[in-house]
């Protein structure tokens, strides 16, 4: 694998299986990895912590201005931590997945976590980013832009085995965080016009990181 620059962007709704294709795929070009759901997630923590109306967005972003927010971008393992303290267990708990929609919603969080997110790919230069507006907002020069879906009972019952949790309590979950994270005003969940739609409900994982490969390969730029 070259060790040129080379930066993926990968988005989609809940479920569609961004994150195991985005981690497989930068393991296998020795890149780094990027997940962006976890610095809105690791917000969200810090917020709920430090007791402020969710509602107020002036609160949460005078939060998100103070809280040391930290993200590793190795594919094999990441930690995350907020001023000193590891939430990687936390951020996929409910009271976090049931806020983080409303704070990824405050235009500041995003400008802040955007901008963070730019530095990191920066600094990597061989990345793998996976979120809802990589493509369209944070690397809008990416080698390569993958907008992956799924059905939404596909989706479904990938969540609730990660989560070990109720299918249809999982679906009515997801509709309700895509509805706020496709209708927001700033940023929302957005296909990139010249990204490469790859639909996961028939497709394996493997045979989705392999077709990424073949792009990259046919690009020239890994
Ligand atoms: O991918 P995830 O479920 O960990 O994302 C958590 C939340 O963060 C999700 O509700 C949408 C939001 N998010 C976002 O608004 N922009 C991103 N780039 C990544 C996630």
């Amino acid at each position: 694998v070259p060790a040129g620059r080379c930066v993926v962007a990968v988005d989609g709704p809940s479920g569609s299986g961004k994150s195991t294709v985005s981690r497989r795929l930068a393991a296998g070009l020795g890149a780094r990895y990027l997940d962006t759901g976890a610095m809105y997630r690791a917000l969200t923590w810090a917020v709920l912590r430090s007791g402020v109306d969710l509602t107020d967005a002036g609160s949460v972003a005078k939060v998100a201005g103070e809280v040391d927010l930290r993200i590793g971008t190795d594919p094999q393992g990441y930690a995350v931590t907020a001023d000193g303290v590891h939430v990687e267990k936390e951020i996929r708990g409910p009271e976090v997945t049931g806020a983080v929609s409303a704070v990824a919603a405050v235009p500041a969080v995003r400008e802040l976590l955007v901008a963070r997110q730019r530095q990191l790919i920066e600094a990597a230069g061989r990345i793998v980013v996976e979120g809802r507006d990589i493509g369209s907002v944070v690397a809008p020069d990416a080698d390569l832009k993958v907008y992956l879906t799924a059905s939404e009972t596909a989706r479904a019952q990938r969540r609730s085995a990660e989560d070990a949790a109720d299918v249809a309590a999982t679906a009515a979950d997801l509709a309700r965080r895509d509805k706020l994270d496709s209708t927001r005003k700033v940023n929302p969940l957005q296909q990139a016009p010249d990204a490469v739609v790859l639909d996961t409900t028939e497709l394996g994982i493997d045979e989705v990181v392999a077709r990424l490969r073949e792009l990259l390969t046919e690009r020239g730029v890994a």
